[in-house]
């Protein structure tokens, strides 16, 4: 990233960083190539301002994306005891932003915690596979559309350290997006447009994978339920499903 009269212009990394390399900075080349990322050189090298790839992104929802949505959640009256260990807090850190300074939000992605607009929640740098906590430590656990970002094959590994880290009798809390399979679908993003209310505040928000995966509400609730949770709450709606979890 470069900053240039108080502008900050991102490169092909930042950009393909961005997307959790999911688009590989060659594709990212190629969209300014194309001018589909309005960009210029600078020091020979491609680069775009916020507005830019803002404006990429809604190209890119057009062209290769199915958002479903928008789809509001209401947390004003969801309770979440002690203290948090939010799962993926980066992004737009909503556990963060709902519940300051109980959460320590967790995130293996540097700038998704940088982007995260809350200031009183506690960030680190971490992956939900090996978690550098101490059994029994936290009183919640949540995972707020995480659970859409991490292969399906390491959803148990995770399962297993946030039951590991819960104290007894905590809570795993768990919101996410049903994801389809792709079948011989062109379109190759599957994500959701959401409204999260906290109390009088709206936060609009947008996110989508790359559709190499499914899951749905009965891979999370099974999941939990063989490493030993208790289910508390199961709840699916269209697109969208809400879990609740007891360590017994
Ligand atoms: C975009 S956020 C989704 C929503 C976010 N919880 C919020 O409130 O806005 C999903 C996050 O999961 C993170 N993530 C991906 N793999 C992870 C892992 N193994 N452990 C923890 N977080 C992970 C991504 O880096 C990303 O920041």
């Amino acid at each position: 990233m470069k900053e240039i009269d108080n502008v900050e212009y991102f490169n092909i990394n930042d950009i393909s960083e961005m997307f959790h390399k999911k688009i590989s900075a060659e594709e990212i080349r190629g969209y300014f190539e194309e001018g589909k990322i309005k960009g210029k050189k600078i020091e020979n090298e491609w680069h775009a301002n916020q507005d830019a790839i803002n404006e990429f992104m809604e190209l890119l929802a057009e062209e290769r994306a199915i958002m479903v949505g928008p789809h509001t959640i209401d947390l004003s009256k969801i309770e979440l005891k002690g203290r948090i260990l939010d799962i993926g807090g980066g992004g737009q850190g909503v556990i963060g932003q709902f519940k300051g300074e109980q959460v320590v939000a967790i995130d293996p992605n540097k700038s998704e915690l940088k982007e995260a607009p809350s200031d009183k929640d506690l960030k680190i740098i971490m992956d939900a596979k090996d978690l550098q906590f101490l059994d029994n430590t936290f009183d919640t656990v949540t995972a707020f559309y995480t659970m859409m970002y991490i292969p399906i094959a390491d959803h148990k590994k995770v399962f297993e350290e946030i039951y590991r880290v819960l104290k007894k009798d905590g809570e795993f809390v768990l919101w996410d997006l049903t994801i389809p399979n792709r079948g011989n679908n062109k379109r190759d993003i599957y994500g959701i447009r959401l409204n999260v209310k906290i109390n009088d505040k709206m936060i609009e928000s947008g996110y989508g994978i790359l559709w190499n995966k499914e899951q749905d509400m009965d891979h999370n609730s099974d999941l939990a339920k063989n490493i030993g949770f208790k289910i508390l709450k199961k709840e699916e709606e269209k697109d969208t499903f809400y879990l609740r979890f007891r360590k017994s």
